[in-house]
């Protein structure tokens, strides 16, 4: 175990995670669908509506100042964690979706036409999928898919010699949400501003189990969902370069997002709030905002290394096991245990392992291009955090020992 890293003590933090389901302890392996919330979070919201509740940047009483300065100390909160340049380069959404299909409708509908490129990964979700095949539909635009290897990796090559005069962006996932494989980022900006093409990467996967830092990756987007980072749903981050989102038409109207309205013409408003159209989550934010605290009062580099040594250790575990084939064997990966079983479905591993009061994710993970490549229709998913313990794997393998048990 990391020095000073006490999973048990991180447990306590998280009142979810102290009970009984169907009569056994609950252990919980769906954090890459959501994570479990501190007290603190709780806390912070409830704290939020019994004393604060008020709209933000439409009064001058006392509670819309004092929501309004919480709802903007988040962002500055995010803007740490990110360690953005500014306070305005990061966009309030309702997630890592909203968030990638924002920059669709704007950057994408502004710069992206007839014949030009998009590349994505193999391993998308299908929130990095879609809503480019529905510019591409629209704009008569091409989505190239970079290939990826039997381990679930990119294939490199196959990428640079995509790069060409018609790309014109790269949106690529950080970390795959169905394989675990951390993506070289690094060198996929490098090689894509090379060629002065951008690139926005989908954090979703990686935020909850990595520092990330968008100055010293140069990346042009950056996108979460604050639901995997121990936060409310309904929160998510765009997080762009300001020359980039200044020079974007906003996609949605309404209050808050303008300047000035007359019948004859509306002025828009600054960013960030040109992106942030109507009342916002405003308890969300909040609740975000006291998330990142409490992923930074722990530290991503404790609990980084606590999380790489559980998951060598389910691997390990894992593939010990007959008729257990793990999917996605990358040697750079994070808090993603995605395997099979000869002649049992996934959902059947799911059922059986939830009545051990086991919790994991079964099916395609939204991200059925990755199924196919390996030639499966779906997957179980056993997914970590920080409060995951040895003990949360011992049980997984018990729990596949009884999925066998009731297959033989
Ligand atoms: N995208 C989430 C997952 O991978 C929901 O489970």
């Amino acid at each position: 175990m990391p020095s000073g890293f006490d999973a048990e003590k991180i447990r306590a933090d998280f009142p979810v995670l102290q009970q009984l389901v169907n009569g056994k302890p609950l252990v919980y392996l769906d954090n890459g669908a959501t994570s479990q919330k501190p007290q603190a979070v709780i806390d912070e919201i409830v704290r939020y509506y019994t004393t604060e509740n008020a709209n933000v940047h439409r009064g001058v009483h006392t509670l819309s100042q004092n929501a309004t300065e919480d709802y903007e100390n988040a962002r500055a909160k995010l803007r740490g964690l990110l360690n953005a340049a500014d306070d305005h380069e990061i966009i309030y959404t309702s997630g890592t979706t909203q968030s990638i299909n924002i920059v669709a409708q704007s950057y994408g509908r502004q710069n992206i036409g007839e014949g030009d490129e998009i590349i994505v990964s193999n391993m998308e979700h299908h929130s990095n999928i879609v809503p480019w095949q529905m510019l591409c539909e629209e704009k008569g635009a091409v989505l190239r898919v970079v290939p990826i290897d039997d381990a679930g990796e990119l294939l490199m090559d196959e990428y640079e010699r995509m790069l060409s005069p018609r790309t014109k962006l790269v949106s690529i996932t950080h970390v795959s949400n169905a394989l675990g494989t951390i993506l070289p980022v690094e060198q996929v900006i490098e090689l894509a501003h090379a060629q002065g093409v951008p690139v926005m990467l989908d954090g979703a996967q990686a935020v909850p189990h990595m520092a990330v830092d968008v100055r010293k990756l140069d990346c042009d987007f950056y996108v979460f969902s604050g639901h995997k980072l121990f936060g409310p749903t309904g929160t998510g981050v765009l997080y762009g370069k300001a020359e980039l989102l200044d020079a974007m038409p906003p996609v949605q109207g309404g209050g808050e997002m303008i300047k000035s309205v007359t019948f004859e013409k509306t002025i828009y408003n600054d960013l960030p709030y040109k992106f942030e159209a109507g009342t916002p989550n405003i308890a969300g934010a909040v609740g975000l905002g006291a998330a990142v605290d409490y992923v930074q009062s722990i530290g991503y580099e404790t609990f980084a290394a606590h999380e790489e040594e559980l998951l060598e250790y389910g691997a390990r575990a894992l593939e010990q096991i007959g008729g257990v084939r793990i999917i996605g064997t990358s040697p750079r990966k994070a808090g993603i245990l995605s395997f099979v079983m000869e002649d049992i479905h996934p959902h059947d591993i799911g059922t059986i392992l939830d009545a051990e009061g086991i919790a994991v994710r079964t099916g395609h993970h939204c991200a059925q291009p990755v199924m196919q490549r390996f030639q499966i229709p779906a997957t179980a998913r056993a997914s970590l955090a920080m409060y995951n313990t040895k003990e949360d794997i011992d049980a997984l393998v018990r729990g596949i020992d009884r999925v066998i048990e009731v297959f033989s």
